[in-house]
C-alpha cells in the first residue's frame, strides 16, 4: 500500500471506551473488569487511553468507581512504551481528585450551545468557562497536558445546526484558558464531511494550528468515517474513537455510540497510516467485553472479524 502525500503518515488514535463507552452503558461494570478492559486497550497498542470520569457521581453513576479505578489499573506499559491515561475532569472538585488519584493528563469539556451548557454542566454558556478555568490554570500548573472538549460542534439537538463562528469562538476560548488540545466532538453524530472540512477551515482561518486538533465522532448517522476521512484530508492527526463503537452522552438523548476503535484502524491501516494498534487484540477486547455488557459490538468491523458463531457465510479476511 503506498500512502497517500496528502494524508498524515501516522495517526494518534485516542481511545475513550473507558469513559465515553462505558459512561452511557445501562450496566455497570465491576471495577475489575473496567481494570481488565484498560490493560487490554494498552496491550492492543492504542498510546492514548481516556481511562475514567470525575464528574460528580450522581450526574454519572456508571464512572462513579474513578478513584478505586485508577489504583486497579496502576501504569501499565504498552507495547512502545508508556500510555497516557487522561481523565475526564468538569471542574475544580474533579480536578482535586484526580491529582489526588495520581492522574497526569486530564479533559476538560465545555459545549458551544447554551442549552447542552445548561443540561451537561449546569452552567450557561459563560458560566462554563468560569467553572473551567481555574480548572485548566491549576492543573497546568500541576504541569498536567489538559485536552478540552467542545461538544455539539455540529448540532445540537434542541437548538438545530450550530454556526461555525460559535463553535470557534468556544475552542479559542479554552485555548486562550491554557488547553494543550482541542477534542472537536461531533455530540449527536449529525455531521458530514462537507461540514466538517468548512469547521476545520475556519479554525485555520482563525489562527488556530490543526497541530492543536482532534476529532470526535459518534457515529449516529454511519458518517463518522467519511467525517474522520475528511478531517485527516484537512491535517488532522488525533482521532478519537471507542473500542466496540460503545458510547453515547446521557445528557444529550440522541446522542449513539462513537466511531469503533476497530473501524477507525482497519481503513487507517487501509490508507498505509500507521497506528501502532494491533487490530486483533483490540477486536478480542471488545468481543470479550461485549460478553460483559451482554450484547454484541455495533462495530462493523468487530462483527465481519469475529462473526457469530451460527453465521453461515464465510467472511473473507484480509487485514490491510
Ligand atoms: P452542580 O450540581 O452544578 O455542582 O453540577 P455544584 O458545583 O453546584 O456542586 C454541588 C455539589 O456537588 C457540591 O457538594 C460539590 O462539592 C459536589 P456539597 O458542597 O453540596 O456537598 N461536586 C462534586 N463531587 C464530586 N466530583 C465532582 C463534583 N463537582 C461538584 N466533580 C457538575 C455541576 C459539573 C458537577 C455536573 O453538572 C456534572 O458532573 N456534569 C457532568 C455530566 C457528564 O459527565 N456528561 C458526560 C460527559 S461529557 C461528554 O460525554 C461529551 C464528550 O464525549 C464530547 C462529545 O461527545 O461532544 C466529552
Ligand atoms: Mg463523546
Amino acid at each position: 500500500m503506498v500512502p497517500d502525500p496528502d494524508l498524515p503518515a501516522h495517526v494518534t488514535v485516542y481511545e475513550v471506551g473507558p469513559r465515553d463507552g462505558l459512561q452511557n452503558e445501562s450496566a455497570v461494570l465491576p471495577v475489575a473488569i473496567k481494570a481488565e478492559f484498560v490493560r487490554r486497550l494498552v496491550g492492543a497498542g492504542l498510546p492514548v487511553v481516556e481511562v475514567a470520569s470525575f464528574v460528580h457521581p450522581a450526574w454519572v453513576p456508571q464512572l462513579a468507581d474513578a478513584e478505586e479505578l485508577l489504583v486497579a489499573v496502576g501504569a501499565p506499559e504498552g507495547p512502545a512504551g508508556p500510555v497516557q491515561m487522561p481523565v475526564l475532569v468538569p471542574n475544580e472538585r474533579g480536578l482535586d481528585r484526580a491529582l489526588a488519584a495520581g492522574a497526569r493528563r486530564i479533559a476538560v469539556f465545555a459545549s458551544a450551545t447554551e442549552t447542552f451548557a445548561r443540561r451537561n454542566l449546569n452552567r450557561s454558556l459563560d458560566g462554563q468557562f468560569a467553572m473551567i478555568e481555574p480548572t485548566v490554570r491549576r492543573a497546568r500548573e500541576h504541569g498536567l497536558a489538559v485536552r478540552a472538549y467542545v461538544s455539539m460542534c455540529f448540532g445540537d439537538p434542541w437548538e438545530g445546526e450550530v454556526a461555525l463562528d460559535q463553535v470557534v469562538g468556544t475552542g479559542r476560548r479554552l485555548l486562550d484558558l491554557g488547553a494543550t488540545e482541542l477534542s472537536l466532538g461531533d455530540t449527536i453524530g449529525v455531521a458530514t464531511p462537507g461540514h466538517v472540512g468548512a469547521l476545520l477551515q475556519a479554525f485555520a482561518t482563525s489562527g488556530v494550528s490543526v497541530g492543536m486538533l482532534a476529532v470526535h465522532f459518534h457515529d449516529t448517522y454511519g458518517q463518522a468515517l467519511a467525517n474522520t476521512l475528511a478531517a485527516l484530508r484537512h491535517g488532522v492527526a488525533t482521532v478519537d474513537a471507542s473500542a466496540g463503537g460503545l458510547g453515547g452522552c446521557p445528557y444529550a438523548d440522541s446522542a449513539t455510540g462513537n466511531l469503533a476503535t476497530e473501524d477507525l484502524v482497519w481503513m487507517l491501516h487501509g490508507l498505509g497510516i500507521e497506528t501502532g494498534v494491533d487490530l486483533d487484540l483490540l477486536v478480542a477486547t471488545s468481543v470479550w467485553l461485549a460478553g460483559h455488557l451482554g450484547r454484541p459490538s455495533p462495530s462493523a468491523v468487530v462483527r465481519a472479524l469475529h462473526p457469530a458463531p451460527h453465521a453461515s457465510t464465510p467472511h473473507a479476511r484480509s487485514v490491510p
